[in-house]
């Protein structure tokens, strides 16, 4: 049966989790399409709410989290916010391949990477083992690592970017047409994650899949995503394809994340760290725009309402001051 790249709808995507001070929101309204065969970045500092959405898109948010309202469909599979139990379990891996930002300390400690890939395979009712094996040695060695070994070794006898990797080689294994890779190459230097991004743009093209990586460095993902959305306290503040967005952000915040990174920036010494810090759970201000406390356009509005997402063509940016400059 020939799998097509799926597109993916998230509409009006809330996430909660239960703190002391009640159930707060993580991810608030978010509306985010991932086109069949795009590759989307989803970029933000930690705490902005990347993995929650990621987890939404596999229905595992986990205790004390709960999906609290919007659809996550994706084609073939319906409403995953609906989805439980078995058939939840098969789309997992199957239907959505993932690397979890834990993934370097996902691997069972207890068994080697091969005896793991085949309980996968054999959980997914894969026929063709060997062929599995095959498939896991070449992807492996397309990143650089002696598949033969790899698949004999425990997860403490590799270090944490060759554990990446392994997950990252977890998640395409089943050729799944639809991949998620959350942080998938943060313990790796940059030129290696350079390398490991650009096989990931190799298969996802070979294959036609619709992939999503997560990331906090824009730097990471601008080289690879067609489409980029920032985050910022749950919300999604701006969204494109990456060279408009990168080109000419337009969301004060996607502008301060660009001019700290010394390689976008072009100049190490013109680049400036965003000052401030990101919101927690408990920080996020509940009513008006969730930037504001950083923000170099600050307005009254912005204290009060919320600002909604602006679309314009392709684009569509969360911000009173940008709407404000584009009406006048
Ligand atoms: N299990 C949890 N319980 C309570 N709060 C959580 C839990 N997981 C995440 N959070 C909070 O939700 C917010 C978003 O977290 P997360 O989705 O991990 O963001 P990111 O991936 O962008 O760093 C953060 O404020 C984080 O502290
Ligand atoms: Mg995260």
């Amino acid at each position: 049966m020939a799998k097509q790249a799926p597109g993916v709808r998230i509409d009006g995507l809330t996430v909660v989790y239960k703190t002391p001070a009640g159930e707060l929101p993580a991810v608030r309204d978010v509306t985010l399409t991932l086109e069949p065969g795009t590759i989307t970045g989803i970029v933000g500092e930690s705490g902005s709410g990347k993995s929650t959405m990621a987890l939404s898109l596999l229905n595992a948010v986990q205790p004390p989290g709960r999906i609290a309202a919007g659809s996550v469909e994706i084609d073939g599979l319906g409403d995953v916010v609906g989805l439980r139990g078995e058939e939840l379990r098969k789309a997992r891996g199957k239907h959505i391949g993932y690397v979890f930002q834990a993934a370097q300390n996902s691997l069972n400690p207890l068994k080697t990477v091969g005896k793991q890939l085949l309980d996968l395979g054999r959980s997914h009712g894969v026929d063709d083992l060997r062929g599995l094996v095959r498939e896991a040695k070449e992807l492996l060695g397309r990143m650089g690592l002696d598949g033969a070994r790899v698949l004999d070794s425990h997860q403490h006898e590799l270090s944490g970017g060759m554990r990446q990797r392994v997950g990252i080689m977890l998640a395409l294994v089943l050729n799944a047409h639809l991949v998620v890779l959350d942080e998938p190459t943060t313990a790796l230097d940059m030129i290696t994650q350079a390398n490991i991004l650009k096989i990931v743009r190799e298969v996802h093209a070979e294959r036609g899949l619709t992939t999503l990586v997560i990331t906090h460095d824009i730097g990471v993902v601008a080289e690879v995503a067609d489409r980029l959305a920032v985050m910022y306290g749950g919300r999604l503040v701006e969204q494109g394809p990456t060279r408009h967005v990168l080109g000419a952000p337009r969301h004060p915040y996607t502008r301060g994340l660009i001019r700290a990174i010394p390689r976008l920036v072009g100049d190490i010494a013109e680049a400036q760290a965003l000052p401030g810090r990101p919101p927690t759970l408990a920080t996020v201000p509940k009513e008006g725009c969730v930037f504001r406390e950083r923000c170099p356009l600050r307005m009254d509005v912005c204290d009060t309402v919320d600002p909604e997402a602006h679309a314009d063509g392709a684009r569509a940016v969360a911000c009173h001051a940008v709407t404000v400059k584009e009406h006048a």
